[in-house]
């Protein structure tokens, strides 16, 4: 039985561990006045890890064109903020385009330097499997430079099976880099 009128629950979402005297993180949906700071998380991400294997900073616009693209497609981006600061995103895109694959996605999580390892990554997958779950999407595909160690982690404590590596397909600050596949299989809410 679909569970499409249930209201989604990040709201009310709490980290595990929290800053000290710091208030609660709020986890929603993202807006369009978020994507300044939605493209400073990730570009600081391209200039310092190989979290992902860009080069160079995107500008606004394409982030833009992306969020449109993401809500004509009805695939989620969540952000988490506290006291009017954006801490990080997640988001689900489409994983292939030929219409065969329309039940997988591929996720990415982001949170910015300062604020990682504070249970922020598990607050942003949490609703991303939840949201794919209830639109009836069969599997999640995260694909991860194999040497990010807490991505893997991460993604592990949520269910995330390694499915697959493929060795040196990525290049970046002088070496090879390998990609791990991990999956997460979805249980349908909806049959
Ligand atoms: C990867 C990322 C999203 C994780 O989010 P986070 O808020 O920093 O991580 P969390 O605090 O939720 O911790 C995730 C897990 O990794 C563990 N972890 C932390 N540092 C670790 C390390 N060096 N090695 C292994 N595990 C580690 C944590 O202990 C935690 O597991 P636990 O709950 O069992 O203790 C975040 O660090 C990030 O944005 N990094 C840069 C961009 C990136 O790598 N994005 C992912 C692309 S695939």
């Amino acid at each position: 039985m679909a569970r499409r009128n249930k209201k989604f629950p990040v709201d009310r979402a709490r980290p595990e561990r929290n800053d000290a005297g710091m208030s609660a993180p709020t986890i929603r949906r993202a807006a369009e006045s978020d994507l300044p700071a939605i493209s400073a998380i990730y570009n600081h991400a391209v200039l310092h890890t190989t979290a992902t294997y860009d080069y160079e900073p995107e500008n606004l616009e394409r982030r833009v064109a992306w969020f449109e693209e993401h809500r004509a497609l009805g695939l989620p981006v969540f952000v988490a903020e506290r006291d009017g600061t954006l801490l990080g995103w997640s988001s689900l895109s489409p994983y292939h385009r030929r219409p065969g694959f329309r039940f997988t996605v591929e996720n990415s999580i982001y949170v910015a330097e300062a604020h990682r390892g504070k249970g922020l990554g598990g607050l942003l997958l949490a609703p991303l499997i939840q949201s794919a779950t209830e639109q009836g999407l069969r599997s999640i595909i995260a694909a991860i430079d194999a040497s990010n160690a807490v991505s893997v982690r991460l993604h592990e404590k949520f269910g995330f099976r390694e499915v697959g590596r493929f060795p040196a397909v990525g290049y970046k600050f002088d070496r090879w880099l390998d990609v791990a596949y991990l999956q997460r299989v979805l249980t349908p809410s909806n049959h």
